[in-house]
C-alpha cells in the first residue's frame, strides 16, 4: 500500500467511526481558543478578500469560525467522511467543504485554477506525515498560495513528545488520544528545526514563527485544559527568483 493509500485509508476509518460523542475528538478545541489565538498571529499578513483554505481541516471546526474573516473559506480533507461531517455539522454560507489529498500537488494545482491565489492554514496536520512526505506536502501548498496567499501553519514541536509521556505516565492517555491510537494513527514529527529546510529562503519568505500549542478537549483532573506544545510559522512565497 502508498503511503498516500495508508493515510486515506487511516483517516477515513477514524473519521467513518466518529459518533459525536464529548472528548472523542482530542484535538476538536472551541475555535474562540484555537483559530481565534492563531487568527491574531497571521491575520496582519492576509488579504481578507482573498479565499482561505483550511487544509486538512477534519470537521470544520475551525474552518466555519475563519470563514467569518474571510471572502470564503474551503476545508479541505483527505477523509471523504470528515467532509460529510463539516457539511453536516459546519455549514456557513461562505464555506465549503472538499476531498483534496496534500500530497496529491496536481490536484492541488487544479483547485489553484479554480479559486486562484488563497491562504492556506494547517492546523496539526503536517506532523501527522511522514517526514519523507513532507516535501510533497509543500510543493501542493505552493501550488495553493501562489503569489498573494500566505501560509499559517501550527504543528506539534519537539516539546510534545515528552510532554505526552508524562500526560500518559500521571494520568493515563486521555480518550481522544487513545481512540487516535487505536486507529493505528502514529503521528510523526516535524522539528522546528526542519522549517529551513521545508520552506527554503530562494521559496519563501517567513513572515513569522514562534512557541505556540494545540489546545484539546480533554481536562484534567486537577481542572486544567490540556494543551499541547506546538510551534507556529508564517510563509508566503518568494517571486524574486522568477518562480
Ligand atoms: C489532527 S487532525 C487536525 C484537523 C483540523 N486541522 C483541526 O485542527 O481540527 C489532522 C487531519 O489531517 C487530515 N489528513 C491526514 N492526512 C492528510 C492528507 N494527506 N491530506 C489531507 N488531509 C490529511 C486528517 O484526516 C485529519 O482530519
Amino acid at each position: 500500500m502508498t503511503s498516500v493509500n495508508r493515510y486515506a485509508t487511516l483517516w477515513e476509518n477514524f473519521w467513518s467511526t466518529t459518533t459525536g460523542a464529548p472528548g472523542e475528538i482530542f484535538w476538536d478545541a472551541d475555535p474562540a481558543h484555537a483559530a481565534q489565538q492563531d487568527l491574531a498571529l497571521f491575520k496582519g499578513h492576509a488579504d481578507p478578500h482573498l479565499p482561505l483554505i483550511d487544509l486538512g481541516c477534519g470537521n470544520g471546526t475551525q474552518t466555519r469560525f475563519l470563514a467569518t474573516h474571510f471572502a470564503k473559506a474551503i476545508g479541505t480533507e483527505i477523509a471523504p467522511a470528515a467532509v460529510e461531517i463539516a457539511r453536516a455539522k459546519n455549514t456557513a454560507p461562505n464555506a465549503s467543504y472538499r476531498v483534496l489529498d496534500v500530497l496529491n500537488p496536481h490536484d492541488a494545482g487544479v483547485l489553484h485554477d479554480e479559486l486562484g491565489d488563497a491562504h492556506v492554514y494547517m492546523r496539526a496536520v503536517l506532523h501527522q506525515l511522514s517526514p519523507s512526505d513532507h516535501a510533497t506536502a509543500v510543493q501542493s501548498i505552493e501550488r495553493l498560495l501562489g503569489k498573494k496567499g500566505i501560509l499559517y501553519l501550527v504543528e506539534l514541536s519537539s516539546e510534545a513528545e515528552p510532554f505526552f509521556a508524562k500526560l500518559i505516565a500521571e494520568y493515563g492517555p486521555p480518550p481522544g488520544l487513545a481512540r487516535v491510537f487505536q486507529h493505528q494513527i502514529t503521528p510523526g514529527m516535524l522539528h522546528e528545526n526542519n522549517l529551513k529546510l521545508l520552506f527554503p529562503s530562494d521559496r519563501f519568505t517567513r513572515l513569522g514563527t514562534g512557541p505556540s500549542h494545540i489546545r484539546t478537549v480533554h481536562t484534567l483532573p486537577t481542572g486544567e485544559v490540556v494543551k499541547v506544545p506546538a510551534f507556529y510559522a508564517i510563509f508566503r512565497r518568494q517571486w524574486s527568483h522568477g518562480t
